[in-house]
């Protein structure tokens, strides 16, 4: 759904598309990351748990949870966690083990929270109490108590983004804590803010309706504001790729839904935006899609507490495609195939069959790859 806001928004920052592709223009830009082709280093998973993430199976994109290691930020108690610290470690120690190459940790776009370090600096000086919503007199007028939502890991304020100070501060702290090799970006999870998940807040604050969307239009300001400068910082965000908390949609099977998929995702306007891509099933032909499809970034996968136990028993992931030598072709209606450097990916949407000419690599272990066998053709 495109508003107003979002459009002024797109004009602003300029990312439509060409006047004649089919598809929406993109929200947000790409990331500065060079191209990477390879499907192992293209895949993903948003995981939870209550110690630090260390999976089997390599993956691409690895996207922390706030809950995970949270026995170790947890370990002090309620006041003195440290879940950005402990976050950072966790990626640090998933590109050391070279299970991630790729790996994102967690901030909330709605709430400010006590246990990320960085939002707990600001949550109880008396001097940054008007960068959160508190109970108002019904017309925006806060009354000097902060509203919060506590749990047992700690407080939950409500960040209040039509203060320009508060966007700025959030913004630059996640920015500081993103800023290590280890960590590519960030997961701003209620991307859409206010009332996300407390729509009783509305009422108990008093909030006007022009307030909330005053609140809500800042809201995406500011998150447009962050993509563009984590990109600046080499870095990005997963809600960029458009996908919410999940990891986007995926092909079809049937043979209608399956066309339309490839028809939009071939539409060669997508290969300028970052793709994300629901896994399902992660059979051949929901893989032959993603590789048909897929731009420079594009990563395939599960979103919101997915893990380690999704990884196929197919290996399927282990495929080694090569580079592609072009972009999808429509060889009969139904029948979509790329050329890669390896063989030709095909996927007929009519029979939902797929051709995958590719050998699998063995799992790489420690970072490194045991065996490779990935010039060898297989048909
Ligand atoms: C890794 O495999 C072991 C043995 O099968 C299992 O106990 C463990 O839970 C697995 N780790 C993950 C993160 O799934
Ligand atoms: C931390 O919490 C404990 C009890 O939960 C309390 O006694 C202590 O004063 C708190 N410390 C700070 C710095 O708020
Ligand atoms: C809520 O706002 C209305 C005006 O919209 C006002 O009449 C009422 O007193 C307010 N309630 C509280 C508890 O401040
Ligand atoms: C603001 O309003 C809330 C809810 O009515 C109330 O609990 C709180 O005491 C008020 N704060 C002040 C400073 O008046
Ligand atoms: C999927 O593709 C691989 C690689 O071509 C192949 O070895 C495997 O048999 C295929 N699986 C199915 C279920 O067709």
């Amino acid at each position: 759904m495109l508003d107003s806001m979002v459009l002024v928004l797109l004009l602003v920052m300029n990312f439509a598309g060409p006047i004649n592709s089919l598809v929406a223009p993109s929200l947000f830009p790409p990331p500065s990351w060079a191209p990477n082709w390879d499907l192992l280093a293209s895949t993903t998973i948003q995981p939870s748990g209550d110690s630090y993430f260390m999976p089997n199976h390599t993956w691409g994109l690895i996207s922390l949870d706030w809950s995970v290691a949270k026995s170790v930020w947890m370990r002090h108690g309620r006041n003195r966690t440290n879940c950005e610290a402990v976050s950072v470690e966790g990626c640090r120690r998933l590109k050391a083990a070279g299970k991630a190459s790729r790996c994102f940790i967690y901030h909330n776009m709605e709430l400010a929270l006590e246990w990320e370090e960085t939002q707990r600096k600001v949550m109880y000086d008396p001097s940054t109490a008007d960068y959160f919503l508190q109970y108002t007199d019904g017309m925006g007028n806060k009354n000097g108590t902060i509203y919060a939502e506590n749990i047992e890991e700690g407080d939950q304020f409500f960040w209040d983004y039509t203060n320009p100070k508060a966007a700025a501060y959030v913004i630059s702290s996640i920015l500081r804590s993103v800023d290590d090799p280890a960590v590519d970006g960030t997961f701003t999870d209620d991307v859409n803010g206010f009332p996300q998940e407390h729509e009783s807040a509305t009422a108990r604050i008093n909030m006007s309706h022009q307030q909330l969307a005053a609140l809500q239009a800042a809201t995406r300001v500011t998150h447009a504001k962050l993509v563009g400068e984590l990109v600046k910082a080499g870095k990005y965000n997963w809600q960029a790729f458009g996908v919410g908390d999940g990891a986007g949609v995926t092909c079809p099977s049937d043979p209608k839904g399956c066309s339309a998929f490839m028809q939009t995702g071939c539409d060669p306007e997508m290969q300028s935006r970052p793709m994300m891509m629901d896994a399902a099933h992660a059979d051949n032909q929901t893989v032959a899609a993603f590789l048909i499809t897929r731009p420079p970034i594009g990563f395939i996968g599960w979103g919101w507490e997915s893990g380690d136990s999704k990884w196929p028993s197919s290996d399927v992931f282990l495929l080694k495609p090569g580079e592609p030598q072009g972009l999808c072709k429509q060889e009969q209606p139904g029948i979509y195939s790329r050329q890669w450097s390896k063989g030709k990916v095909v996927l007929n949407c009519n029979e939902w069959t797929a051709s995958l000419p590719f050998s699998h690599i063995d799992q790489p272990s420690g970072g490194r790859v045991k065996s490779v066998s990935a010039d060898v053709l297989v048909e």
